[in-house]
């Protein structure tokens, strides 16, 4: 495995493996990698010839008074998870490398992007469209992986390149979860123990709201304010409860067949997220 910190070393690199008609994958992260990045770098190394991880935390998606500096940052950890996986280059830019001068030029999804995490981050989702824009370009895969845990910049990415015709396409990869139901997120180490007993609200509040619609219940109002009263019990600070469709990101008044049911929660001074997708026409597919 090779790892590289240079757009013009990337190009090098790929260059070669383009030429022999390879396929290339694509798992962008910002490092701090765990089992959730893994199962994203297993399905590229299981669908692509040659993967690429980034590893790069992106300043312009981190708003004021975010966590961009106590970010954790661990690159060897990182390179030698990437190595056990498989994975054949690992791409470690520096900020002045991918922004060498001031950024003039944006990519934008609208509407997708104005509820839910946008809401409060209003330009995030600008900072990761772009980032991701300039990764597709730098290394120009065949497919590139994301995670459902992120479900809006799943949807937003995956409109973004629909809506800009980039040549490539997108898999999203199923959550992957601690043992007691936590998503894993590298701000999980943030978690205090106390901090961490009381995180599992989030999943908990979600599997009531999958069994509620499960025993018929459809009005979205009733099922965010079951999924309030169980993070209220154990102090979240909640962010947003929202049931939207899967696609749009259109908030739903009832659960009529796809539902996205999303929510942000500050668990102390971290803020975490958690999703399931519901599907009525396909019971099993409630994950
Ligand atoms: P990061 O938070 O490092 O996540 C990288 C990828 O891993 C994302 O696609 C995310 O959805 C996925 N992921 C994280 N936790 C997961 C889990 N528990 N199960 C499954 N997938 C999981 O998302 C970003 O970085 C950045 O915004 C990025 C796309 C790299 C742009 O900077």
């Amino acid at each position: 495995m090779q790892v590289v910190y240079t757009i013009k070393d990337v190009h090098h690199t790929l260059r070669k493996i383009r030429r022999v008609g390879k396929t290339i994958g694509l798992v962008p992260t910002m490092g701090a990698l765990h089992a959730g990045h893994g199962s994203l770098i297993e399905a590229a190394v299981k669908g692509c010839d040659y993967v690429v991880v980034t590893i790069f935390v992106n300043p312009t998606q981190f708003g004021p008074g975010e966590d961009l500096e106590k970010y954790p940052r661990m690159l060897e950890t990182d390179t030698a998870f990437c190595k056990d996986l498989g994975v054949d280059l690992v791409f470690a830019p520096s900020a002045d490398e991918m922004y060498p001068e001031e950024q003039l030029t944006w990519v934008e999804v609208e509407k997708l992007t104005e509820g839910l995490c946008g809401a409060n981050r209003p330009r995030h989702f600008r900072g990761v469209t772009t980032v991701c824009v300039k990764l597709f370009n730098i290394i120009q895969p065949d497919i590139a992986y994301f995670g459902q845990k992120d479900a809006q910049q799943a949807a937003v990415i995956r409109r973004m390149v629909s809506d800009l015709n980039l040549p490539l396409q997108i898999c999203i990869c199923p959550i992957v979860r601690e043992a007691d139901g936590l998503a894993m997120s590298s701000r999980n180490q943030y978690l205090s123990s106390d901090e961490r007993k009381r995180a599992l609200c989030l999943y908990k509040s979600l599997k009531v709201c999958r069994e509620k619609v499960t025993d018929g219940q459809r009005a979205a109002n009733t099922l965010i304010d079951t999924i309030r009263d169980i993070i209220g019990q154990d102090q979240g600070q909640i962010d947003y409860i929202s049931i939207v469709d899967p696609e749009t990101l259109e908030p739903l008044k009832t659960v009529t067949d796809r539902a996205l049911v999303a929510l942000a929660v500050h668990i102390g001074p971290t803020r975490l997220i958690d999703n399931i997708l519901i599907d009525l026409k396909n019971s099993s597919k409630i994950v």
